[in-house]
Formats: structure tokens, C-alpha cells, sequence
């Protein structure tokens, strides 16, 4: 049989495929990973690839692909990879997107992976101490700052009270070694022995739902180890209002949630020192991000003036305090450094996406859209960034809907509808089954339901479709998902109309936010040339679905870029570098705050955003079009 060559990059992986087999054929027989959910039926529309060379070589686009793929990305190569066919001898090259791979898009939650140059706010030096003699009784003190100052030319060196206290511990040893830990001019730390080789920092990206920690060697720059945790002061409200009301109303309640989150970290630090042979009396330098309720939280400062108008933080600049101010259990001379802050509902945690994607040194427009329970949105016009941050709910991480779960095992993670007869396929987590399901699954479902008719560009559910899939409960219309048998529950995963209502209010309240800035630039949707998608559910979501409901400008979903947890990124890199941490200041001075609920046109905007994908189809050309073919498909809506 006559065979040609497929090359798929970016993996470089290369084999044979016969004539008549498809793209998809040739990724499974070499191991590249192609998101399939459909099983090649070429429904689902997830295995999108884009044809580098050999075009000539794959047969003629299908009816199928003409419904997934807008006439603009066929000129720019894109099919679908089981539905494009080798029909000629000769080498063909695939590019496979990062969105339309299944493990790797998991992997990417660990965050964008910005090199900086190494430039520790901690040092530590080894150096050989001289014994007191009676001749000359010099003081402990005495002998390790002429030390400092001959071996290492450390000069004007002010010694920290812990290291004071540790002072006696390090004398008397035979070879008269004690290593220093120096930070910015302070001697805040002394062993009694060459430790050199162990200088350990800890970066934290509290946000209001979910800590992430990582473990970094500060010799190196290396990540040791991470580690992650829902945020224990969900337990005292789900979003940051409540958690201010709650922390407003006494001294007690803020420390009690100051002290559960410093108590979960410390917890996440043990845990990773313990994985990496680590005392966690080694790790010496702590960077510490969040949006600025979680910041005034950690630090133990009231949040009760970013309740009220007009929302002003107690203070926007880098904080530096000492790690045992705030109960951090590492090495007790240590210090930890927050972030500064851009405005009350805008936080350090905006800075660090900023820092990890370098969004400020690009010349061409851009937007960053840090996706959570608040929402952060960044945008560049080349020259100035402006910044907001919207109340987006719980939704996108599976709160606030019937069967909406986290991306936990079992949780329905991908979604498609077949549009002849409505019935779905999906993905779980891990394949377990279905429990629930979790953001992008339920972005999935809304833009499938939405591209089958299911629901129309309102959000509301076409109850009269003749499915046994659609029914009514209680008087409220809903689509079945999951049977109950199918299930690890005993009842239906259902997409309810609040389900859908729930989602129209959060992407809603994320384009608002975005359009707004991108009109105070005078941006269009055309101008912007990269879109970065932040957070854990930003970067499990399909970009497709999530254009398709209008969670964001159209763009091109090539010029979507998955970041994962940039504020993480951020946090690193400020852990590693004194120059990042002077950069994150400079830039948090000059990113100017807009607040979007004294617009003039925030309550226009918003209620045109609540329709899929906008109640204007012109904001959305490409994806209008591919809703109009999907809904000639069954017959008009
Ligand atoms: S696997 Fe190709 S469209 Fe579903």
C-alpha cells in the first residue's frame, strides 16, 4: 500500500500513514496526544490542526469541517484531524495547538515559565571565624562582621536579633566555619557549619479560592517541589465580600482568617520540605501574592476599607515584614515580601501575571484575563496598561451550578452535542465516571447546546425540541447530560436554565470588563494581537467554546495563549530576582485603575454581553457565522 510521510510538531514525531488513513490515524499510531471526544465523527470540532506544508497531499475539506472551521482558518491551514485524509505520496507537517491536546493543557497549570536572570534578595556566605584570645577579647559579633568585611568585603552589615540569639551557637566549633545568611545589608541568619548549599525560598499565590506553593532552590533557580490547596477560608464566606464583611465585624474574626491561611501554608511548606528533604528552618525568603482582600488578610490588615467606597487600599506599595510576624514557620530570621498592589479590587496578584507574561514590554496590544471568582483584566495598547477586575462568581470553577464541581476525578471536563439528534459525548477527569461537572465542561456544554439550538442567543432553553434529552423539572427547563445509570450518583447530570443564567452572568461581567478597557485605548477586536488566559480554568477551557459563548474578544485562537497560574509565575520570579520586585513596583505605579461600575456605559454593555456570544452578531463575525451554519444544519432556530 502507497505511503506517505506525517511529521507532527512541535514534538517532532514522524512516521508512516498509509493513503486513506487520516491525520488522526497517523497521531494515535505515533503516540501524539489529539483531543478526540467525538471518536472521530467530526462532530466535536476538538481535533483542530493546522496544516504547515503538504495541504496538497490531504483530500478536500468535508461538510463537517466547514461547520467547525471559519472560512479564514481554512485559508490558514486549520482541519480537522479526523476528517483530513492523506491522498497523495509525499511529506505532510502538522502543527498540533496546545488546545487541542488533552494531558498537555494539564500540565500548563503549574504556570507560564519566564527565565530571569538570578538575583536573590538572599545570599548566603561561608567564612572562617578567628577565636577570641585574652590578648585580644573581641566579641562575637566582633569576629564575624571583620570576617564578613576581609573574606567577602561585606561592609556596614546590620545584624538581625534572631541571628543575635544564634550568634553563641556558632563558636567553639573546631574548624571555626559558620555560614551567614545575608539579606539586603541585615544579617538575618547564622550557621554554625558550611550550609551554603541549602538556601531555600517559598513563593505563594493565595487567591480567594485556591493556594498555590512552590519550593524553590535560591542557589539555582530551580522549583523543588509545589504544592496546592483550596483556600480554608472559603469555610467563612465564598467571595471576597463576604470574607471582608466577616473580617470587618472584629479583631478576632480577621485573625482567625488570617490565621487559617497562614496555617494552610505553613501545612503546604511542611509537606513540601518533607517531599524534598528540606527543614523548613532552611527556607529563608518567602514572596507572597493575592489580589489585595487576600493581601491585607495575610498580612493581618483589616480589609474593612475595601468594602466601602471608594475602595482605597491601606497600602499599595512592597511589603516587607518578618516571616514570624505573620506565624510563617520557616527560618525564623526570615522575611517575607509582598507584591505591591494597583487598587483595591486589582491586586499583587495582577502584578506577578504581569511580570510572568511580560505583557508590559510588548509594542502591539494585548490582553491579560486572569480568570477566577474575581476576575483580573490587564490590557496593553502597546504603550499603557489599564486595569480592572469584575465579580465574575464562582461559575467558571464549577460553584453555583446544579452538578458543577472542581476538575476533580470524574468531573465531565468535555462536552459536545451531536446536532442530528442532540445526544451527547463527553469527557471525565481522569475517565472516572461522571460526577458532576467542572468549568470547561460546562462551558463546553453551553456552547454546544447553543450550536445545536438547544438554547438560543438569550440563553434560554428551546423546551419544545422533540428530545427525550430536553426536559422540564419543577417547572424550569433543563438538557440531561448523564443519565443517572451512567453516573457514580442516583440522579441525572443535568445543564439547568440557572445553570445557563449563572454563565451568561459571569462571562458577561469578564467581556464588560474587558470591552470597556479596550474602548478607554480605543482598541477593537482586530488590533489585539495576543490574549493571555490565566488561572486554572483559563487553562482547561476550550478557547473554541469559550469564544463561542463570547467570554472574550474574537480573535484568532492562535493568538490565544494559555498561561495557567502567571500570578504563581510572577511570585517566582519577584522570589528569584530584587530587579523583578523593583520592575513590580515600577509597574504597579504606573498601571492605571479603571472602576467599572461608575462607567457610563458599564449597564449597557453588560446586558448585550448577556446574550451568546453578544446580542450584537458584528462584535463576533466569525463565530455569527459558524452559529448560522450549525443552525441551517437543523433547520431555522
Ligand atoms: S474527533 Fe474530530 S471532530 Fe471530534
Amino acid at each position: 500500500m502507497s505511503k506517505a510521510i506525517i511529521a507532527f510538531t512541535p514534538e517532532g514525531k514522524k512516521g508512516d500513514v498509509s493513503v486513506g488513513e487520516t491525520v488522526l490515524d497517523g497521531a494515535n499510531r505515533l503516540g501524539v496526544d489529539i483531543s478526540a471526544v467525538c471518536g472521530g465523527r467530526g462532530i466535536c470540532g476538538k481535533c483542530r490542526v493546522v496544516v504547515e506544508s503538504g495541504r496538497e497531499l490531504l483530500g478536500p475539506v468535508s461538510s463537517l469541517e466547514f461547520i467547525s472551521i471559519s472560512d479564514e482558518e481554512l485559508r490558514r491551514g486549520y482541519r480537522l484531524a479526523c476528517c483530513a485524509a492523506l491522498v497523495g505520496i509525499g511529506t505532510v507537517k502538522i502543527n498540533v495547538p496546545s488546545q487541542s491536546r488533552v494531558g498537555q493543557q494539564r500540565l500548563l497549570v503549574a504556570g507560564i515559565q519566564t527565565k530571569v536572570p538570578l538575583n536573590p534578595a538572599v545570599r548566603k556566605y561561608t567564612v572562617k571565624l578567628a577565636k577570641p584570645t585574652v590578648a585580644s577579647p573581641l566579641s562575637d559579633v566582633e569576629i564575624l562582621l571583620n570576617a564578613l568585611a576581609d573574606q567577602e568585603k561585606l561592609r556596614r552589615v546590620r545584624v538581625g536579633y534572631e541571628a543575635l540569639v544564634r550568634l553563641p551557637h556558632s563558636k567553639g566549633r573546631e574548624d571555626g566555619v559558620a555560614t551567614v545568611t545575608m539579606r539586603e545589608g541585615e544579617l538575618i541568619w547564622v550557621d554554625p557549619h558550611d550550609s551554603s548549599a541549602r538556601n531555600f525560598g517559598l513563593a505563594v499565590d493565595v487567591g480567594s479560592t485556591k493556594l498555590a506553593a512552590y519550593l524553590l532552590d535560591l542557589n539555582t533557580g530551580e522549583v523543588i517541589t509545589s504544592a496546592s490547596s483550596l483556600n480554608p477560608q472559603i469555610a467563612f464566606g465564598e467571595d471576597i465580600i463576604s470574607r471582608i464583611t466577616y473580617a470587618s465585624s472584629s479583631d478576632n474574626n480577621l485573625k482567625r482568617l488570617q490565621g487559617v491561611v497562614i496555617a494552610r501554608i505553613n501545612r503546604l511548606l511542611h509537606d513540601m520540605c518533607g517531599q524534598a528533604h528540606v527543614d523548613p528552618n532552611e527556607v529563608v525568603d518567602a514572596v507572597i501574592v493575592g489580589n489585595t482582600v487576600m493581601h491585607h488578610i495575610c498580612l493581618g490588615i483589616t480589609p474593612e476599607f475595601l468594602g466601602r467606597s471608594p475602595y482605597a487600599p491601606v497600602v499599595r506599595s512592597a511589603v516587607n515584614l518578618q516571616s514570624r510576624n505573620i506565624g510563617l514557620r520557616m527560618c525564623p530570621g526570615a522575611y517575607v515580601h509582598s507584591l505591591p498592589i494597583i487598587a483595591g479590587f486589582v491586586g499583587a496578584d495582577a502584578v506577578a501575571d504581569v511580570i510572568s507574561t511580560q505583557i508590559n514590554d510588548l509594542d502591539v496590544p494585548a490582553v491579560l484575563i486572569d480568570i477566577g471568582t474575581n476576575t483580573e483584566i490587564v490590557i496593553s495598547d502597546g504603550r499603557k496598561l489599564i486595569a480592572c477586575s469584575c465579580a465574575s462568581g464562582p461559575a467558571f470553577e464549577g460553584g453555583h451550578i446544579e452538578h458543577g464541581m472542581r476538575a476533580e476525578l470524574g468531573a465531565i471536563e468535555e462536552v459536545y452535542i451531536d446536532p442530528y439528534n442532540l445526544e451527547p459525548g463527553y469527557r471525565t477527569v481522569g475517565g472516572a465516571a461522571p460526577r458532576g461537572i467542572c468549568g470547561s465542561g460546562i462551558v463546553d456544554a453551553v456552547a454546544s447546546m447553543l450550536k445545536c439550538g438547544i438554547i438560543r442567543t438569550d440563553g434560554v432553553i428551546v423546551s419544545d425540541l422533540s428530545s427525550p434529552r430536553i426536559r422540564r423539572r419543577n417547572g424550569v427547563a433543563e438538557y440531561i447530560l448523564v443519565h443517572k445509570e451512567d453516573t457514580t450518583m442516583a440522579r441525572d447530570i443535568v445543564v439547568t436554565q440557572d445553570d445557563i443564567r449563572e454563565i451568561q452572568l459571569a462571562k458577561a461581567a469578564i467581556f464588560t470588563g474587558t470591552s470597556i478597557l479596550m474602548s478607554r485605548l480605543g482598541l477593537r477586536a482586530a488590533d489585539i494581537e495576543q490574549i493571555f488566559l490565566a488561572g486554572a480554568f483559563g487553562t482547561y477551557v476550550d478557547p473554541l467554546s469559550a469564544l463561542t459563548i463570547g467570554l472574550y474578544p474574537e480573535v484568532s485562537v492562535d493568538r490565544i495563549r494559555f498561561v495557567g497560574n502567571a500570578a504563581g509565575s510572577g511570585a517566582r520570579m519577584a522570589l528569584l530576582s530584587v530587579d523583578v520586585r523593583l520592575k513590580a513596583e515600577e509597574i504597579a505605579e504606573h498601571i492605571e485603575y479603571v472602576e467599572l461600575a461608575t462607567d457610563k456605559d458599564f449597564q449597557h454593555e453588560f446586558a448585550q454581553a448577556m446574550y451568546f456570544p453578544h446580542k450584537e452578531p458584528s462584535r463576533f463575525p466569525m463565530t455569527a457565522e459558524k452559529l448560522k451554519k450549525r443552525v441551517s444544519r437543523r433547520g431555522p432556530a
